[in-house]
């Protein structure tokens, strides 16, 4: 079976992936620096594949280090996931986010070409369509950034672009998740929950548990069905699945992209409520002013991948919610 180089495989999303390739009979060699996760992931990778992982702590800036895992490794595909990826972080440290992001990828592809390896799936985001143009967003929607981490991701999907033009041998998928949530269903693998967390699903998790007091839910005056923020939730183990579709399915060379969502919005108060079926409490929460930069909504229209690759996401809010408050009790501290 081939081998599949996969980026950031410890993190989040790299490490549910990683189970699904290992378990699908993929070989998968991981490239991680750690800086988001740790070591711990890979190993309850391993015991849920009853596989091995092949690990190379490794930062991708690191040329000289990543050749050696090519010459090592005949890779057949890269998924390449690693970056950082918090927008107010971003906006505090441009310079450090470009920097890891975009020379990451173009070390990357540098190698990968000196070594005659032009397959990758290259983790995007729905971040890029900034204000959605219209809903659902498809994937000819126009695109613009409003945060340096989104900026990262464009500059990324341009030079997959231009690689393309000037090299029309690569096999490039592009994929723009919505928003991934929830955890793997055996309570091992999901994410870290360190620190205060930005994002929606995770700030509730640790209201539920205890530590935050209450969700401060920004803002009630969208036109929206109840006046808070939609977005396309999706389960971590269908986006993953999404990885492991283009790879079986991308057979000749192109430019692919797919947005990967449910096509379905939920708004801040049905995932709460959602949460609070799942935690069986119920969960404070306050009405707070708009997050400044949030869009009212934001769903995808996910039948392009549907159509060319025979993926979907099949796990509804509930089972989100479900495995993701499995995880925070199996893990109060994280790993
Ligand atoms: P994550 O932080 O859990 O995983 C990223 C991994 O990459 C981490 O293990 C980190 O240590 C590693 N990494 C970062 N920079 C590196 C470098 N220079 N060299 C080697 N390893 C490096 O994040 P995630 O949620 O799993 O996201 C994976 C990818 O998907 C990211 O590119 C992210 O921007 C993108 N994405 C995530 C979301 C989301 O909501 N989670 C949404 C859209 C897109
Ligand atoms: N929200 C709250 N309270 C919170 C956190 C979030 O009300 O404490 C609301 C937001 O206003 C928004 C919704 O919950 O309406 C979702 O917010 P998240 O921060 O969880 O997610 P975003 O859609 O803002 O952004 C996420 C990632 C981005 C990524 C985007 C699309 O953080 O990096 O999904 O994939 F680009």
């Amino acid at each position: 079976m081939s081998t599949i180089l996969v980026t950031g495989g410890a993190g989040y999303i790299g490490s549910h992936t990683c189970v699904q390739l290992l378990t699908a009979g993929y070989d998968v060699v991981v490239v991680d620096n750690f800086v988001n996760s740790s070591p711990e992931s890979i190993k309850r990778v391993e015991q849920l594949a009853g596989r091995k992982v092949t690990l190379y702590d490794c930062d991708l800036r690191d040329r000289k280090a990543l050749t050696k895992v090519f010459t090592k490794h005949h890779i057949a595909w890269v998924i390449h996931f690693a970056g950082l990826k918090a927008v107010g972080e971003s906006v505090k440290q441009p310079l450090r986010y470009y920097d890891n992001n975009v020379n990451g990828t173009l070390v990357l592809l540098d190698v990968m070409q000196a070594h005659d390896c032009r397959n990758i799936v290259f983790s995007s985001s729905a971040t890029v369509y900034g204000q959605p143009e219209k809903l659902p967003l498809t994937e000819d929607c126009a695109l613009h950034v409003t945060n340096p981490y989104g900026g990262t991701k464009l500059t990324i999907e341009n030079i997959l672009r231009d690689l393309y033009v000037a090299d029309p041998r690569w096999q490039i998928v592009i994929l723009r998740y919505f928003n991934p949530i929830g955890a793997h269903p055996s309570g091992l693998l999901g994410e870290k929950p360190n620190g205060i967390p930005n994002n929606l699903t995770p700030y509730i998790a640790q209201v539920a548990t205890g530590k935050l007091p209450a969700l401060q839910v920004f803002g009630n005056d969208y036109s929206t069905s109840d006046g808070t923020g939609v977005r396309d939730y999706l389960h971590v183990c269908d986006l993953a699945a999404g990885h492991l579709a283009a790879i079986k399915k991308i057979d000749h060379s192109g430019l692919y992209v797919y947005n990967l969502g449910t096509g379905h919005g939920y708004s801040v108060l049905e995932v709460l409520h959602a949460f609070e079926k799942a935690a069986g409490k119920t969960i404070p929460y306050q009405i707070k002013p708009r997050r400044a930069g949030d869009v009212a909504a934001c769903y995808a229209d996910a039948t392009k991948a549907a159509r060319e690759l025979d993926w979907r996401a099949e796990l509804g809010i509930d089972e989100m919610c479900r495995s993701l408050w499995r995880f925070y009790t199996q893990n109060p501290q994280g790993y």
